[in-house]
């Protein structure tokens, strides 16, 4: 195999390369279906508007009971079933949203303890729709460092909460879901060989959604648009050409990157936006528009889980195989884009696949003790401060 530049860079001195191979990919939607129809009667619009200028038929609505935690932990759970790998050897865990449950704690942390992976690191990754390619890149270079084997990537998003339902030209896009990838050490070469993350804050009033902590609206960059606090706002238009310039460009300057070219890649999972979007990225390469995954027609944008679920989609059906080199790709709010390129494959000697009963039912019995676990420490604490008081003990002693 040869070796891509950024490997060259990497090994230095003759050191033996260590690898971020994903191992195991999970992916949950909520049931509830909403389908262009449905759509008719909340906004003037049609379905055959909607199928013909975005390509979306339907996307998925989070319940009341679903929330950006519950969809990304179950993804979770089935990435680590794929994976065979059990909760406590997860060192890092990755949540890329737009729509967290809260600014602090992160996702990830809620995740984190329903998990039970109590030796693992976890944070919120803010890149918009390029946060999942974004968030593999960071457990990459953690791995890769030597710092970490086992890493969890998530993304998870509840966007039907941000959108502003009276306007039609965002609401009808956009929609609900999480994906999941286990990533882990190995020193057999390949998985991730190369990624481009890019940025241009200058495009910041595009595609946003305020929230506590932002500039005066009606003095800022936000002047001149109608953005409102907690709700989406995007300019459709720009956003569209912004799209359809990045996606080539980063698509191949990540296979310069890792020393390959467009002959080398096998599929294409780019973030799902809009068909005309990857249609005319594919235009720009002179690609086959059959090279790019798609199931936006069922699931329309789900931002930063888009990536990871088109992934799973496309091993469900077979269209994944060893040593296919993938590109994946995202673009959205910052503005922000990134391209990746991975070699696929689980190495010898890491689990994947396998799914032994045994450890599959030490998942389960992990998930029902970290239930108890975290009702416990909050009774215990609920306790300690009722004693404390009750003694007159004081809760913060001067050292
Ligand atoms: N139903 C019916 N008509 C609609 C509509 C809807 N849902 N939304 C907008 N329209 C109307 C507009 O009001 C406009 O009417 P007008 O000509 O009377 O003013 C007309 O359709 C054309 O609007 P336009 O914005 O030019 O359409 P478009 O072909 O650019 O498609 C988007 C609009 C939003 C679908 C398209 O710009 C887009 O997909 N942009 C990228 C968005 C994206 O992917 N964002 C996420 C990035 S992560």
């Amino acid at each position: 195999m040869v070796m891509p530049k950024s490997e060259k860079a990497f090994l230095r001195n003759g050191e033996q390369g260590i690898y971020a191979h994903v191992v195991g990919w999970g992916m949950a939607v909520p049931d509830t279906v909403m389908t262009n129809h449905d759509m008719e009667a909340i906004v003037e619009t049609s379905d055959e508007w909607i199928r013909t200028r975005t390509g979306i038929a339907e996307r998925r609505i989070a319940s009341e009971r679903d929330s950006t935690a519950s969809l990304g932990l179950r993804a979770a759970q089935r990435a680590l079933d794929v994976a065979d790998v059990l909760p406590t050897e997860i060192d890092l865990i990755i949540v890329a949203t737009s729509t967290p449950e809260n600014i602090f704690p992160s996702t990830a942390s809620l995740i984190q303890h329903r998990l039970g992976a109590v030796k693992a690191g976890a944070f919120d990754l803010s890149a918009a729709c390029s946060g999942f390619v974004y968030g593999v890149e960071m457990a990459t270079q953690a791995i890769r460092s030597g710092s970490i084997a086992t890493a969890m990537v998530i993304g998870a998003e509840t966007m039907s909460r941000v959108l502003d339902w009276q306007d039609r030209s965002t609401c009808i896009l956009f929609g609900d879901g999480a994906g999941a990838v286990v990533l882990q050490a190995s020193n057999a070469p390949g998985g991730v060989l190369s990624a481009v993350l890019r940025s241009d804050g200058s495009g910041a009033d595009m595609l946003s959604i305020p929230t506590v902590g932002s500039e005066d609206l009606s003095n800022s960059y936000f002047l001149a648009s109608e953005h409102r606090m907690f709700k989406m706002y995007m300019n459709g238009g720009e956003v569209f050409k912004f799209a359809a310039r990045v996606v080539g460009e980063s698509i191949l300057e990540a296979l310069e990157k890792a020393d390959l070219t467009l002959d080398d890649v096998s599929l294409i999972v780019p973030h799902q936006a809009n068909m005309r979007i990857i249609q005319s990225a594919a235009r720009a390469l002179k690609l086959d528009v059959s090279r790019f995954v798609s199931n936006l027609d069922r699931y329309g944008n789900t931002s930063a889980a888009s990536i990871p679920i088109a992934l799973c989609e496309a091993i469900e059906q077979g269209r994944v195989k060893e040593n296919d080199n993938l590109v994946f790709v995202g673009f959205g709010g910052g503005l922000t884009w990134a391209a990746m390129v991975l070699q696929w494959g689980i190495p010898q000697g890491l689990e994947g696949y396998s799914g032994s009963r045994i450890k599959r039912q030490r998942r389960r019995a992990m998930y029902t003790l970290a239930h108890w676990r975290t009702r416990l420490l909050r009774l215990s604490r609920v306790i300690n401060q009722f004693a404390n008081r009750l003694l007159g003990r004081d809760e913060h002693p001067e050292e």
